[in-house]
C-alpha cells in the first residue's frame, strides 16, 4: 500500500468517549518506549507526525491517524511505565483495555515487543488479553537494529517462548532506523482494508 495521506484526526483522553468511526482500525499496543509511535511514523513515511520521545510515557492518549481515508492507525499509550503513579497506570490500563474491548471497527492488533528482551509480565498479560478479546495479535519485534543479524532468530524464539505463543502467531522483526520489516507490515495493513 502507498500511504498518500495521513492526519491525526482524533485524540481521546481518559474521560473521552471513543469515536464512532466507520473505517477499519489497526491498533498498536506495547510497553512504554517500545517504539509504537516510531513505527506509525515509519509506516506513514512521516518523521514526527506521531510524537516520539526517548523518555517513556510520551503517548498518554489514544490517537487516531486517518490513513488515505481508508483506515485508522490507533496509537495507544504504553503500559508498564514505572515512573508514573499507580493511579495513572491504572487509568491508562483501563483506557487500553476499554479500547480493545469496545472498538467496533478494530480489525487487527499489532503488539510491539523489544527484540532484545524477554517479554515482561505486562507483555504476557497484554498478549493474553488481546487473544481473550478475540484477536490474533501480530507481534512486531522492535529495535531490530540493536542486535546482530546472527542473533535475530534466537531472539524471536525467546519472544515466542516467553509469550507462550503458538506457530499461528505471526512475528515480524522491525527497525524504525533501517525500516526493515516495513513492507511486510504494510502488506498486513493492506489486507485490513475492506475486511
Ligand atoms: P510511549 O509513547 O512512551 O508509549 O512510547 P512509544 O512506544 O511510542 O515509543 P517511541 O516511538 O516514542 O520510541 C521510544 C524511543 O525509542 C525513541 O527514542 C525512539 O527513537 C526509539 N526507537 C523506536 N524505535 C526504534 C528502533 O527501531 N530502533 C532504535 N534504535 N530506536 C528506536
Ligand atoms: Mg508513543
Amino acid at each position: 500500500m502507498i500511504i498518500k495521506n495521513s492526519e491525526l484526526e482524533t485524540v481521546c483522553g481518559v474521560t473521552s468517549k471513543l469515536p464512532d468511526n466507520s473505517l477499519p482500525e489497526i491498533a498498536f499496543a506495547g510497553k512504554s518506549n517500545v517504539g509504537k509511535s516510531s513505527l506509525i511514523n515509519a509506516l506513514m513515511n512521516r518523521k514526527s507526525l506521531a510524537r516520539t520521545s526517548s523518555q517513556p510515557g510520551k503517548t498518554q492518549t489514544i490517537n487516531y491517524y486517518n490513513i488515505n481515508h481508508e483506515l485508522y492507525f490507533v496509537d495507544l499509550p504504553g503500559y508498564g511505565y514505572a515512573k508514573v503513579s499507580k493511579e495513572i497506570k491504572e487509568k491508562w490500563g483501563k483506557m487500553i483495555e476499554s479500547y480493545l474491548k469496545n472498538s467496533k471497527q478494530l480489525k487487527k492488533v499489532f503488539l510491539l515487543i523489544d527484540i532484545r528482551h524477554e517479554p515482561s509480565q505486562n507483555d504476557k498479560n497484554m498478549f493474553n488479553w488481546i487473544v481473550y478479546q478475540g484477536y490474533q495479535p501480530v507481534i512486531i519485534a522492535t529495535k531490530l537494529d540493536k542486535i546482530k543479524r546472527s542473533q535475530v532468530q534466537k531472539h524471536l524464539k525467546m519472544l515466542r517462548t516467553g509469550l507462550e505463543a503458538g506457530k499461528e502467531t505471526q512475528m515480524i522483526p522491525f527497525s524504525s532506523e533501517t525500516k526493515q520489516g516495513r513492507d511486510e507490515i504494510l502488506l498486513l495493513v493492506d489486507s485490513c482494508i475492506n475486511c
